[in-house]
């Protein structure tokens, strides 16, 4: 029996491996998949009520890394997964989207020789500034096979010059746990709790570097949320890297925006699903509004994520004030686009993953 491992490290990461674990299941004896979880996001919204949500098995190793500067995280990752792969000898490794703990495993397991595959692979940014596009390059230049979600991946990769016949294109697994989890997101009592109608609503995450590190970028879009709550209610899960941001500047909000804890994974589904409209700076939820058909306005100069934009229901503005405040406009005035849901985002791309890793052993 093969063996087979893969990483997990912050929140976007547990619905990309859940269902490639479901899918290794499906291939009894020929394969063993296992979880490595790196520790890098650490708060039970953050990360332990993903594995209940998607039926995940624990992980089999826990790194508990944690928090740090990018080095200081990445070298913990490096260091603490060099021993599980000494350890536990895979076959092959698979590393998911553009996280730190990404790029870190992806060079452990290459340096030791060990078959490495990025899942979500190709995506391309073009802005240097964001550690995610550091991270996504870097692997992208190491790893021996490539899955990609969308056309872009494809043509970027082979611009890169990586061969085609190392890329692949599954569609998308973060789109798999979607379907999966819906039935338990339906049966969510999450509006409830929080004192929301479904379909009347603003949903809104904001966590990236360039949008919440500077007190006055912040400062801009807390106003920005506060005036969209003057025409209808705002839902904003805070990440914890903007909630430590937000306690430093210390603004005030309308009672209308209702400030929660970051939640779990189905009721995030339940709150998207049900939002009239989301604004966000997230990569993952560019995609995950677009495969529900809910619109979406994306405060970020560029998106990794084109086919969002071309098919799908995404906008992206230009993270200033007039700009997302005209989209918004637009949006209530009915001018939003409908959207399609792009290639194979199906519900199937684990399968497909596993059935060419395994055909590559065989
Ligand atoms: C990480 C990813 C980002 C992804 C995001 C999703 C990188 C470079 N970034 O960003 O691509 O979109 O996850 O959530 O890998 N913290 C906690 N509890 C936690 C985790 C973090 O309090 O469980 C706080 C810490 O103060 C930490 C800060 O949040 O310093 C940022 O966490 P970090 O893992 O460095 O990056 P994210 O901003 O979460």
């Amino acid at each position: 029996m093969k063996k087979i491992i893969s990483v997990v490290g912050a929140r976007p990461n547990f619905m990309k491996v859940a269902p490639i674990h479901r899918a290794f299941g499906t291939y009894e004896g020929q394969w063993q998949h296992s979880i490595v979880h790196t520790g890098q996001h650490y708060d039970a919204a953050m990360s332990d009520s993903f594995f209940a949500d998607l039926d995940m098995p624990h992980p089999t190793w826990f790194m508990g890394v944690g928090s740090g500067s990018h080095a200081e995280q990445t070298a913990k990752v490096m260091v603490g997964f060099e021993n599980v792969c000494l350890e536990a000898r895979p076959d092959c490794v698979i590393v998911v989207g553009d996280v730190n703990s990404t790029v870190a495993c992806a060079l452990v397991s290459v340096k030791l020789g060990i078959s490495t595959v990025h899942v979500e692979s190709g995506l391309r940014s073009f802005d240097r500034a964001m550690p995610e596009e550091i991270n996504r390059l870097a692997t992208d230049a190491i790893v021996d096979q490539h899955f990609v979600t969308e056309q872009s991946g494809l043509d970027n990769l082979l611009r890169e010059g990586v061969s085609s016949e190392r890329v692949h294109m599954v569609g998308n697994t973060m789109i798999d746990s979607l379907h999966y989890a819906m039935a338990k997101a339906d049966r969510s009592d999450v509006h409830q709790r929080i004192g929301v109608e479904p379909g009347t609503y603003c949903l809104v995450t904001m966590h990236r570097p360039s949008n919440v590190d500077h007190p006055e970028q912040l400062r801009m879009l807390l106003g920005v949320i506060a005036s969209v709550s003057s025409e209808r209610p705002v839902v904003f899960p805070v990440h914890p890297r903007t909630r430590n941001k937000m306690a430093e500047i210390g603004v005030q909000l309308p009672e209308s925006v209702h400030l929660i804890d970051p939640v779990r994974y189905v009721d995030f589904l339940a709150l998207m699903k049900s939002a009239a409209v989301v604004l966000t700076d997230s990569g993952g939820i560019q995609e995950e509004t677009t495969a529900l058909g809910v619109p979406c306005i994306t405060a970020r100069t560029t998106t990794e994520r084109p086919v969002t934009t071309d098919l799908g229901t995404n906008v992206l503005v230009e993270p200033r004030e007039e700009a997302i405040l005209y989209a918004m406009g637009e949006f209530t005035a009915g001018r939003h686009k409908k959207g399609v849901v792009p290639p194979l985002w199906d519900g199937h791309a684990a399968e497909r993953i596993a059935a060419v890793i395994t055909a590559h052993y065989s």
